[in-house]
């Protein structure tokens, strides 16, 4: 950069801008999950919606003519980091499920309300009947939302139509959202979510259909980049997941699993076998398969607003993971089981309950995130090059993310360069 870039916005005085520099680690692994990159009185410059400084303010002084920067955004007091990337979601669905809320209370599990017909087969059966046009507008509500607590990109899921008819639907409308909101959206074919209720008793016949239908169709049409099992007991068995994902391989679609949420099926080990681009829940893992998926660097996405909404009492043990050297993410896991849109409230959970320091709490919702769904090139740090996806939060530091819980702290959210929340402005 010299004197002749004009930055299109310049943000300076930050208190502490957390940059998640990659040269630190990419993904962060044990001790580099600490390490933040932090500069103090920081400032970042923006041209043509990528990032063109990350430095000192006065560095950045010294580089630019600064009074023809056209939006410059003083930051004194504040916090900087990278967008959140929220790399495990559900948001194409109908209805919701809030009256399950007290059948918990009442001591039913997750898996005796599905098998009631409640749960994730509740969600398919309204969503099945839902038009495009009704899970456009459910998943546009959530994605504001969730830019408004500072997240810039997701993943998300088909997997509350189990036909290949309303799987496509789901993928569909989650392309459109893509097309149409700021947050950028990464696809992921869901349709082994449960066993739809044509199936039942006959799990097989469903997998085949995945397998001859699903997997080929969605694939051809490009409707997803990654494809997930909710391998569980009583749902998809380790045996079924490995033959689904191995065929999604051979279609081009990128394998991530559920596993091990409920029950310990051994689901550590098989996403170390096939080598799992990421791997949600985690919860009963044994240690032999975190071992297999240390070795092989296989991202661990926590999700503990689920055992938050679960009412369960014990969360991953991400201790035990960060010092295994699994490299940790953190997702909402958004679904009518677990409906938070903000990350906040997740690094809140994840500090509070699941003992990750603030800093690592940050660094699995950013750098190691973009990791889970291989994007870390373009997001989940301030560095030159990268997309201007920055947050600005109403803190002096990073500590007060998971600090100060249950509100939102955002100030500004600046999305491909462009200022797209500012909580400062009243109307
Ligand atoms: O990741 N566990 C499987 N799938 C979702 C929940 C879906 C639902 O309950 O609707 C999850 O928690
Ligand atoms: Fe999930």
């Amino acid at each position: 950069m010299n004197k002749n870039t004009i930055p299109d916005l310049a943000i300076i005085h930050a208190n502490e801008l957390v940059t998640m520099d990659t040269r630190l680690g990419c993904p962060r692994i044990g001790d580099a999950m600490t390490e933040l990159g932090i500069i103090t009185d920081g400032a970042i410059a923006v041209k043509d919606k990528q990032i063109v400084f990350v430095g000192t303010t006065n560095k950045l002084k010294q580089i630019f003519e600064f009074n023809r920067i056209k939006t410059v955004i003083d930051a004194t007091n504040q916090l900087i980091t990278p967008g959140f990337v929220d790399p495990h979601t559900h948001i194409i669905f109908d209805g919701s499920r809030e009256n399950e809320l007290e059948m918990k209370l009442e001591g039913k599990t997750y898996l005796e309300i599905l098998a009631a017909g409640g749960g994730i087969l509740k969600t398919v059966s309204e969503t099945r009947k839902a038009s495009k046009e009704k899970l456009f507008n459910n998943g546009m509500k959530i994605l504001n939302k969730m830019m408004s607590y500072g997240t810039t990109t997701i993943e998300t899921k088909s997997g509350y139509g189990l036909t290949l008819e309303s799987e496509i639907k789901s993928l569909e409308t989650a392309k459109l959202l893509n097309l149409k909101h700021s947050i950028d959206i990464i696809s992921t074919f869901l349709g082994a979510h449960a066993i739809p209720p044509e199936y039942t008793g006959n799990s097989d016949g469903y997998v085949d259909l995945i397998i001859s239908k699903m997997i080929p169709q969605i694939a051809e049409k490009k409707l997803a980049e990654f494809c997930d099992v909710f391998c569980e007991q009583g749902i998809f068995s380790i045996q079924q997941t490995r033959k689904i994902l191995n065929s999604a391989i051979k279609y081009g679609l990128k394998p991530q699993i559920h596993i091990d949420e409920i029950v310990d099926t051994n689901g550590a080990a098989l996403a170390a076998e096939i080598n799992a681009i990421q791997t949600g829940h985690l919860l009963k893992s044994n240690e032999k398969g975190l071992k297999e998926m240390a070795k092989k660097k296989i991202i661990a996405t926590l999700l503990p607003g689920t055992p938050f909404c679960l009412m369960l009492k014990d969360y991953a043990p991400a201790r035990k993971m960060i010092k295994f050297g699994i490299p940790i993410a953190l997702a909402t896991d958004l679904n009518p089981n677990c409906w938070t849109e903000s990350m906040q409230m997740i690094i809140a959970l994840a500090s509070y309950n699941m003992k990750l320091k603030p800093s690592e709490a940050l660094t699995a919702s950013t750098i190691n995130a973009a990791c889970a769904i291989q994007r870390q090139d373009k997001i989940g740090s301030l560095e030159i090059g990268k997309k201007a996806d920055i947050n600005i939060f109403n803190v002096p530091n990073h500590q007060f993310l998971a600090y100060q819980f249950g509100g939102n702290l955002i100030s500004k959210v600046i999305k491909n360069g462009k200022v797209v929340v500012d909580t400062q402005i009243r109307i």
